[in-house]
């Protein structure tokens, strides 16, 4: 397929309107000295001709000294570097960025106007690149430029659960797996419209394959799987063939990592064991991270899932995570590198909220410095809503990694329209220390999920997404989520609204005719999802799951698992309480009393955490089992307002955006009535209650 039917999502850098301040962004970037010599400043410089090409019209002069000639530029590049860089900003407060960290200078230099983009590194002349063509994209101003601007944690990881050489992408709904490792060393040029993407958001790791790295030798439940053979990257062979795609995505700052297996030194070294306290297995890693970093010195490191879903672990050896992660560290340590540890183990307990703070809260303060616990933002598995994990703010001495998932597995699987960007904003602003037990930043009282992810050693994984399919995300309104996701990472005190209107604005357009129904569309997605497949109380996990793991989470099946909704005549929820299982004391004490009260405890978690009687009165009067009916049939008149608004923009956008985004709305108001149904009748078929309205039991 040619690169030209790859959709540019928002890189697509349409000419501004009058309304933009076109006269400045001429004088100041028609003309551009690059500094030259690193890989990023080339990718810099396609950049430039890329974006200023597209915005103005017209591709940049690229100068290599300054141009004294004309009447205005843009410098790019390091003070070190460049004289007029140096001469025109605070070297001393540049020096003094994070990593990837750059400074947007508009000034004058020998009388003439200058617009710098400077930083302490190569990567950062990148990222500040990618921020200016975003400004001069969306019209705004630029003649009183002055912002310094670095990342809020230091590794923004995209996880990829590709299974490779087979490219199928386990919870993919993008088509096949955008990069064929079996394929290496051959490059796509995708690939590097890809790093692209990713770098313009600031993401700068990429994990290439599933966390399910399954070796034959531990068959899984379906033996299909354990051909897809994960673990096979880690072989020196495969190890060569991954050299160029690194240099691919190391010219726009972004990182490889690979997800490991933890039996690697069996299947792969040929040893008894890979007991991570035998001295033997110990060297074996240590050999396989040297022999990694001799090909990619830049290697993020390893991504790790032990333990969990089959995959093997040190508890198989009688370790615990501690003794896993931390030879592991051991061996990436000397190479600056990191293993990001997976906290997503359940199983022993009924109840698999209860287990990742019960499993890793002793554990506080054991791991070495080189290892990030990766934790999912809820005690569950990436649902429409959940609380967010207690493991937050109560392991102070461990770096922690927030896993959020950027693919919508449970969240109609890019069929549906769902913008996860709510979501993670309410994860990242959540209070974990209401009481400011801890000291920390967040507005004054406690600390903030976003404040526990700014310290070296933090970060923020994102689950997913892209694949081959042209749209790069199967549905083009989910490259929101693409987009959120690294604008987030990178800097989590935006809002929503700013995310949105920078994605609207670069992807279809800043006039409010098209960016409002955009807007709108994207705004109301989430909370039509959470009504019609939970009811909007906190009920979660009603999706068909079938036998296998592979199976669906699409499809409403609500009776399937009847430990997650606690469904019975006499009502409906869980007591994860202090009558219960005691999951909410899990908690610091002021978040444990408000969620273990239930008059306290926010109504849309009000059933995840009590299970309460069908005809209980909340708040505004109306009965549990009433409001569940209610949230469900405005789950259905959101999804066709989605609809709707969406039509608005019909000949205002490109037709082909413009079908396929209203045929999968179209699907999503048929599967939302679907949800509907199948919920209702089950709330009714459990409570017995019929709905106030008659709407419930249906006669049809
Ligand atoms: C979910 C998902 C699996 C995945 C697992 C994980 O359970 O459905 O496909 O393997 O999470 O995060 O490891």
């Amino acid at each position: 397929m040619p690169l030209d039917e790859y959709d540019d999502c928002w890189l697509r850098y349409d000419r501004v309107g009058d309304d933009a301040p076109r006269e400045s962004y001429r004088r100041r970037c028609l003309h551009a000295y690059v500094s030259t010599g690193a890989p990023e400043l080339a990718a810099v410089r396609d950049e430039l001709r890329r974006g200023i090409g597209g915005i103005l019209g017209r591709e940049p002069h690229l100068w290599q000294h300054p141009p004294r000639s004309v009447d205005g530029f843009l410098a790019v590049g390091t003070p070190e570097e460049m004289e007029v860089v140096a001469d025109s900003v605070d070297t001393d407060a540049v020096a003094e960025l994070a990593d990837g960290g750059f400074h947007l200078r508009a000034t004058e230099w020998e009388g003439s106007p200058v617009l710098v983009v400077t930083a302490p590194t190569d990567r950062g002349l990148v990222y500040g690149t990618f921020a200016l063509l975003r400004r001069l994209a969306l019209g705004r101003p630029i003649d009183d430029l002055d912002r310094f601007e670095e990342p809020a944690t230091p590794d923004r990881v995209i996880d990829h659960w590709d299974n490779p050489f087979r490219r199928s992408v386990e919870r993919g709904y993008a088509g096949p797996s955008l990069i064929d490792v079996g394929e290496l060393p051959a490059l796509r040029d995708r690939y590097e419209e890809y790093a692209r993407l990713l770098s313009s958001v600031g993401i700068n790791g990429v994990v290439l394959n599933n966390v399910n790295t399954e070796i034959p030798s531990r068959p899984s439940a379906n033996a299909a799987m354990d051909a897809f053979a994960g673990w096979q990257l880690l072989a020196t062979d495969r190890l060569d063939d991954l050299a160029p795609l690194a240099s691919v995505f190391r010219r726009y700052g972004v990182r490889l990592y690979l997800s490991v297996n933890f039996g690697a030194p069996e299947t792969l070294g040929g040893l008894d064991t890979a007991d991570p306290t035998d001295p033997a297995v110990e060297e074996w890693w240590a050999e396989k991270a040297d022999e990694v970093y001799e090909r990619i010195p830049d290697f993020g490191g390893f991504l790790v899932k032990a333990d969990s879903e089959g995959q093997p672990g040190p508890y198989d050896y009688g370790a615990d995570h501690v003794d896993g992660a931390n030879v592991l560290a051991r061996a990436l340590a000397p190479h600056s590198g990191r293993v990001w540890w997976r906290a997503f183990v359940y199983g022993s307990h009924a109840d698999r909220a209860v287990q990742q703070y019960e499993t890793f809260a002793p554990l506080d303060g054991a791991f070495h410095d080189a290892v990030t616990l990766q934790v999912k933002n809820g005690p569950i598995d990436f649902q429409p809503r959940e609380p967010v994990s207690p493991v937050f703010g109560q392991l102070p001495e461990t770096d922690l990694g927030l896993e959020l998932q950027i693919t919508g597995e449970y969240t109609g699987q890019h069929v549906h329209a769902c913008y996860h960007v709510p979501m993670w904003k309410e994860v990242l602003e959540f209070d974990t220390d209401p009481e400011g037990v801890g000291g920390g930043e967040g507005d004054g009282d406690g600390t903030r999920v976003k404040d526990l992810l700014r310290g070296p050693g933090s970060g923020i994984a994102g689950v997913g997404a892209p694949g081959e399919d042209p749209s790069w995300t199967g549905h083009y309104l989910a490259q929101a989520n693409l987009y959120g996701f690294g604008r987030l990472a990178w800097d989590p005190d935006l809002s929503t609204e700013a995310i949105t209107d920078e994605w609207t604005g670069q992807t279809f357009g800043t006039g409010p005719t098209v960016a409002e129904p955009v807007t709108d569309v994207l705004h109301e997605s989430w909370p039509a999802v959470i009504d019609y497949t939970t009811g909007g109380l906190g009920l979660l996990h009603m999706m068909y799951n079938g036998e296998a793991r592979l199976e669906n989470h699409y499809d409403p099946a609500p009776e399937e698992w009847p430990g997650y909704t606690g469904a019975s005549a006499d009502g409906i929820g869980v007591d994860r309480n202090a009558r219960g299982n005691g999951y909410a004391q899990q908690y610091p004490e002021a978040i444990a009393a408000r969620y273990d009260d239930p008059e306290t405890c926010p109504e849309e978690l009000l059933l995840f955490f009590h299970h309460l009687a069908w005809d209980r009165e909340l708040a505004d009067g109306r009965t549990v089992v009433q409001t569940l009916y209610d949230n469900c049939f405005r789950g259905v008149a959101r999804a066709e307002r989605l609809r709707e608004r969406w039509r608005d923009l019909d000949g205002r956008i490109d037709d082909r955006r413009f079908r396929h985004v209203a045929e999968r709305l179209e699907e999503q108001v048929l599967q939302a009535r679907r949800w509907r149904d199948s919920l209702v009748d089950f709330f009714y078929d459990h409570s017995g209650i019929p709905d106030e309205d008659c709407r419930v039991p249906r006669t049809e």
